[in-house]
């Protein structure tokens, strides 16, 4: 068995920092150089140092890291702070009390601003109506939620007065809120009538019924449900209550708790390979500390900027981008409500334009989604208020990244393809916009402080370049996970046995290039192995997306009994190219695989769809898929699936 991945895709544009950028950006070349050179001489002095420096400590820390019941590391932990007061109470003073906290526009058009002043009030007064409904610290109190500004000062509240919030994205059905609800004993959830996506409600209140059946372990005893939709729906005796209801007699008053360090602050389900999901969750100071600085380093956030990060609040990027690192940062975030192409596929233009933002997080599922509905949505709109665009979720395809950066940032704005994890608490290697030139395809380098390496099946550090392997991190850093909720040996198991405990696996295959920039394969799980070659799924994907005619693409294995495994790749077609000739398509795609890659890399199964199968979260499901190419009964968990129907359509997707 090879014990590397082999990387077939070379990727050799770059673009330069701009000067004009460079000379504005909160991070230079000069005080990169430094963190690095700090970093790696002193880890505890560094890390001590940004936290005293952008924190704001109810009781300051003597201890920086303590690694003795390592891989359950405890950063600051004899400090104590409060989040929520770090992320709006530190900007009443002087003139960003009166700032934009959050600007959110609803799907039917409406507009709510909320200022510093005006969150730090809402916020006060759930607080106390949690307290009021017998909320205490270090309980759990669940979240499912539209994407409205309630949806922010409910986890602001619950971070105010020490309550662990877990938030479950509102796309999700009663059966996955059950089982978070189960597994977290959340004692109050916090629900609204129902969510507008695409002009249609989606029903919350009747999942979250349906969720609370009686016979079902939870321990819920208190539904606060805010009223958005107008839906009627059933109010439970006893049980339910208005948000109107629950605040209206309370105080605006409420003092933020000073936390422990080590306190958790949530709990965020991730979907595994296999098994349920897992309850990561996260603590309150080395998590607030990791999501603040890179916010301000990779996002370049200034208190001029209009910021959107279109993730919704139930993802881990909703979370530290959406929520914690901008506010903490004073920065005014756009909210959307609704579904990206409602009522058009000019949404996203549209609203970038209006409310003139200039810094845009997205992920790459949405850039070929705009890329397949064609240039003109993007061109009818005044884009030029942009200056600097980010990606995340999954390895952006080299050309998704041409198209992004040419037809949304004009050409002009740095581009950061950010990889991370809802484990790693917030970016790990990501390009630097002041600093670090961009190579499309490429999430560039490790952030200060941060020590990623590639290593091989044995463990050991691969330093060739272009190689592939286990991206693993070899050092602690404030931001990463605390544990699984209530299974610390799923823990040990999932992130560190690999290796014998000596690295955090990630689960991610990569490599690095002569410039000792990184490029993520794919996952490790759905590596391929074609004759003996072990290739990494994204070279292979972005090879066939190099075509103008591709949209997006997945490819998998299936046996072979020479090759070991074939290559069988879903390609969806830009609406330009529907009513190609799909033969004369098939035999210019692998012409292109091979011209790129080599013979090795080309499909011998290539499949038309007009759309792929994703978690909800965007990602592409390839053990779906995988299961599809090979004509098995699916038996995989499809509840995290996007759209159901998709099966269907693929079952039948003709062969080429
Ligand atoms: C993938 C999202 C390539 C990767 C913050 C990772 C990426 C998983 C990138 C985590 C990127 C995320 N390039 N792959 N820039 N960003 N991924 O937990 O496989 O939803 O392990 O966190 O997404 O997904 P999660």
């Amino acid at each position: 068995m090879s014990t590397s991945i082999d990387s077939t895709l070379s990727e050799t544009r770059s673009f330069p920092v701009p000067a004009d950028f460079a000379r504005q950006a909160n991070l230079d070349a000069e005080m990169f150089a430094r963190l690095n050179q700090q970093a790696a001489e002193d880890p505890d002095r560094f890390w001590g140092d940004l936290a005293r420096r952008h924190l704001e400590w109810a009781v300051p820390f003597q201890l920086v890291l303590e690694a003795d019941q390592a891989p359950f590391y405890r950063w600051f932990a004899d400090g104590q702070l409060n989040v929520a007061h770090n992320c709006v109470d530190r900007h009443l003073r002087g003139a960003s009390r009166h700032k934009a906290a959050l600007i959110w526009e609803g799907e039917d058009g409406a507009v709510r601003t909320l200022t510093y002043a005006q969150l730090h009030r809402e916020m006060q007064l759930f607080a106390n109506a949690l307290k009021h409904q017998g909320v205490r610290k270090g309980d759990r109190v669940a979240i499912y939620m539209p994407m409205v500004p309630e949806a922010v000062i409910a986890m602001l509240a619950c971070a105010r007065i020490g309550a662990i919030h877990t938030v479950v994205f509102g796309g999700f059905s009663a059966e996955a809120l059950k089982d978070r609800l189960e597994d977290t004993q959340a004692r109050v959830l916090i629900t609204a009538d129902g969510a507008w996506r695409a002009g249609k409600v989606v029903p919350l209140k009747r999942h979250a019924d349906q969720a609370l059946l009686r016979e079902h372990g939870h321990a819920v005893q208190r539904v606060i449900v805010l009223r958005r939709t107008g839906t009627e729906i059933d109010m439970q005796d006893g049980r339910d209550i208005w948000w109107g209801d629950a605040t209206a007699a309370m105080s605006a008053d409420c003092p933020a708790l000073p936390m422990q360090a080590e306190d958790p602050l949530f709990i965020l389900y991730t979907s595994g390979s296999t098994g349920k999901p897992k309850g990561v969750f996260h603590s309150s100071a080395g998590y607030l500390l990791w999501s603040m600085l890179t916010t301000r380093w990779v996002f370049d956030v200034k208190p001029e900027d209009v910021y959107w990060c279109t993730a919704d609040v139930g993802w881990i990027t909703g979370h530290s981008y959406v929520v914690y690192g901008p506010l903490a940062n004073g920065a005014t975030v756009f909210l959307y409500e609704g579904a990206p192409m409602y009522p058009q596929p000019d949404r996203f233009w549209a609203m970038i334009a209006r409310h003139g933002i200039s810094i845009l997080y997205t992920a790459p599922t949405a850039i070929r989604a705009f890329m397949k509905m064609g240039d003109e949505w993007p061109r009818r709109h005044d884009l030029s208020s942009l200056r600097l665009l980010g990606s995340v979720g999954e390895p952006m395809n080299p050309e998704a990244w041409m198209w992004y950066h040419q037809t949304i940032g004009g050409g002009r704005c740095p581009v950061a393809d950010t990889w991370w994890q809802t484990e790693t608490g917030g970016h790990m290697i990501a390009p630097l916009p002041g600093v670090t030139a961009n190579k499309p395809g490429s999430c560039a380098l490790p952030l200060p402080g941060i020590s990623a390496r590639i290593v091989d099946d044995q463990g050991n550090f691969v330093r060739a370049p272009d190689v592939g392997g286990y991206l693993v991190i070899d050092r602690p850093w404030p931001g990463m996970l605390r544990g699984i909720w209530g299974d610390p040996a799923r823990y040990l198991e999932n992130y560190w046995a690999r290796f014998d405990h000596r690295y955090y696996v990630a689960g991610d295959s990569a490599r690095r290039d002569a410039d000792d920039y990184f490029w993520m394969m794919g996952r490790i799980d759905d590596v391929l192995n074609v004759s003996g070659h072990r290739l990494g799924t994204a070279e292979v994907e972005s090879a066939l997306v190099a075509h103008p005619a591709v949209a997006e693409a997945a490819v998998v294995g299936v046996p072979h009994d020479i090759k070991g495994e074939a290559l069988c790749a879903f390609v969806v077609l830009k609406h330009r190219h529907q009513g190609d000739d799909r033969d004369e398509l098939g035999a210019a795609l692998r012409a292109q695989v091979t011209e790129l890659i080599g013979a090795i890399a080309r499909p011998d199964d290539i499949r038309f769809t007009d759309t792929l199968p994703k978690t909800r979260s965007g990602k592409i499901m390839r053990r779906l898929l995988r299961s599809i190419a090979r004509g098995e009964t699916i038996v995989q968990d499809t509840s995290t699936l996007e759209d159901e129907g998709i099966l269907q359509q693929l079952g039948t997707a003709k062969k080429s």
